[in-house]
């Protein structure tokens, strides 16, 4: 039975959004892990939060899979309001958690019967459903190996079969690919691809540029627990306008150059990375000689310079004064 409360009164025009974040709030303790996270993910649509470590990513996951109660802020997946105790809402989900949760000891089509009977499938469905997902994740032929023998990367493809098996309106993945070997990595994120295309709508989260970048139709860089920006890739990087970045790498006095490079009218933001000077510039291809120069006058001995146009590592860079990467 659904009752009327006074929450629901005052809750979103969903419309046909699969997953509708308002002004997500979490502290633990002194710390605001998650600072005022809204968004809104349309059907089909794949939907990247971008973010370094400690940004905020799985505490957000967290609150709108249902783990975990936010201090303020409301979560609707397909119109229904998400709660500790909201059934309807998670079934519509598919979670893959940054952290593994599978069986050692039972095979992969073990693991996956498993917990497709939790999440209520049974007999002719369950069994084609759990080959359907051992195609799509690329480990039919592992099938009946037990999950302990796998590599990283195997258990993490599994993890993902087992979001995916209840055919979820929205599946969630966190950080799928960290830690994975390539071949796994790229195994999937071709997976994500061919669900995307089939219409599923995804959540995903990840420190890598080229990821957010390959995957995803819209992205939220997060850092702070916040989102500093949103938007299509182009989008995005219009933020930092025509900026290019230009790298120095070298020796001598990395520090005295950075502070001549800082005074300098073309450059707008410098970042100090061990031995290497990552500057913001405007028109970069005019403004390298004078750049090389006034490094050399300060005591840096170059020994590459680099101009690129500017991506989402740029943007990044560019709104919290951080690189992306630890
Ligand atoms: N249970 C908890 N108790 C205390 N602090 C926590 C807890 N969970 C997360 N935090 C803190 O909240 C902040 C956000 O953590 P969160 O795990 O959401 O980040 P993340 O973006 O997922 O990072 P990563 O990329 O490392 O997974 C961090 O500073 C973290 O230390
Ligand atoms: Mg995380």
């Amino acid at each position: 039975m659904v009752t009327m409360t006074q929450h629901d009164t005052e809750s979103p025009a969903t419309g046909s959004d699969v997953l509708v974040v308002q002004d997500l709030v979490r502290n633990f303790g002194e710390l605001r892990a998650v600072d005022g996270v809204s968004f809104r993910i349309a059907p089909g649509e794949t939907y990247g939060v971008l973010g370094p470590n400690g940004a905020g990513k799985t505490t957000s996951i967290s609150m709108i899979a249902g783990l975990l109660r936010p201090d303020s802020g409301s979560v609707h997946v397909a119109g229904q309001l998400m709660g500790p105790r909201q059934v309807g809402p998670k079934a519509l989900l598919g979670l893959v958690p940054q952290e593994l949760a599978i069986y050692p000891e039972l095979s992969a089509a073990e693991n996956l019967r498993f917990f497709g009977r939790l999440q209520g499938l049974g007999g002719a469905e369950l069994r084609s459903r759990t080959d359907e997902v051992l195609d799509i994740i690329g480990l039919s032929d592992r099938a009946k190996s037990a999950t302990k023998e796998f590599s990283g990367g195997m258990k993490r493809r599994l993890n993902i079969g087992i979001g995916l098996l209840h055919r979820p309106a929205l599946l969630i993945l966190d950080e799928p690919t960290v830690g994975v070997d390539p071949q796994s990595r790229n195994s999937i994120l071709e997976s994500v691809e061919a669900l995307a295309t089939e219409g599923m709508s995804v959540l995903y989260t990840t420190h890598y540029m080229e990821e957010a970048e390959r995957l995803c139709d819209r992205i939220a860089i997060v850092d702070s627990g916040r989102i500093q920006a949103e938007g299509t890739r182009t989008e995005l990087i219009r933020i930092v306008g025509e900026l290019d970045e230009i790298r120095l790498d070298g020796s001598g006095d990395i520090a005295a150059a950075a502070g001549a490079l800082e005074r300098l009218p073309a450059v707008e933001h410098v970042l100090t990375e061990a031995r290497t000077l990552r500057l913001t510039v405007r028109e970069a291809p005019t403004a390298v000689a004078g750049i090389v120069n006034a490094a050399g006058q300060a005591g840096m001995e170059l020994a590459d310079v680099e101009i690129s146009r500017p991506d989402l590592e740029s943007v990044f860079l560019h709104l919290t004064g951080k690189a992306l990467r630890d």
